[in-house]
């Protein structure tokens, strides 16, 4: 089904935000991840991460409006060959975090946070971290709203084959943040 762009404002979140289903990511949403074309050099990276989840090692969710579609996502790496970002059983690591424009400033992403901490929590883990561009003044209100501290810095240095199997280097100086969770 083709779906066709639509203009919400913020204000009227009223009349979605109530509609919205966070629920895991399943195969067919991939190509929506590429919001029409903006993230389409992620391709691989987002098809990666799917096949990771297969194998247990990622938890994948997207907030679905229906009628609209995919409005919004956020992974999390169970495990990792960097320990100290996720081990498997005590740290897991928040990335790929994302509402749609028209949809942010109204709660969803923090509705999104709240259902990931509690999955986790049930998996029994004890620790969320992410990092965060050092620029992204925004994100990193949202998140120390929400109880992250800032920990560190990480050079933000990471590799990955675009749409066209292309080699791409993203340096983002970013800060690790990191929230400890309980029941
Ligand atoms: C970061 C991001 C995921 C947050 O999503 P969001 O849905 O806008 O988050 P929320 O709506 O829960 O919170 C954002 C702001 O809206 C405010 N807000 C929440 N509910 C609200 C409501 N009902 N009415 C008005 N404002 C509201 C929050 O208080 C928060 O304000 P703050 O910026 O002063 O802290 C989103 O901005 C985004 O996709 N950004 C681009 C990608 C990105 O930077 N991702 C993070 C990478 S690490």
């Amino acid at each position: 089904m083709k779906i066709e762009p639509v203009r919400i404002h913020q204000t009227q979140s009223h009349l979605w935000i109530d509609k919205v289903i966070i629920r895991h990511l399943i195969f067919s949403d991939l190509p929506q991840l590429e919001w029409n074309g903006e993230y389409k050099h992620l391709r691989q990276v987002y098809l990666n991460a799917y096949k990771n989840r297969n194998q247990g090692k990622n938890v994948l969710w997207v907030a679905d409006l229906p009628q609209i579609g995919v409005i919004g996502q956020v992974f999390i790496q169970l495990n990792s060959v960097r320990k100290d970002l996720a081990d498997g059983f005590f740290s897991a690591y928040l990335y790929a975090f994302r509402i749609k424009p028209e949809f942010r400033n109204a709660g969803l992403g923090s509705r999104m946070y709240q259902v990931v901490e509690k999955d986790l929590l049930k998996r029994n883990f004890r620790e969320v971290t992410l990092n965060v561009a050092k620029t992204n003044e925004s994100a990193i209100r949202l998140y120390q709203r929400i109880g992250f501290e800032i920990v560190g810095t990480e050079p933000g240095e990471w590799s990955f084959r675009d749409h066209e199997n292309k080699l791409q280097n993203v340096v983002e100086p970013a800060w690790k943040m990191v929230k400890s969770i309980s029941q």
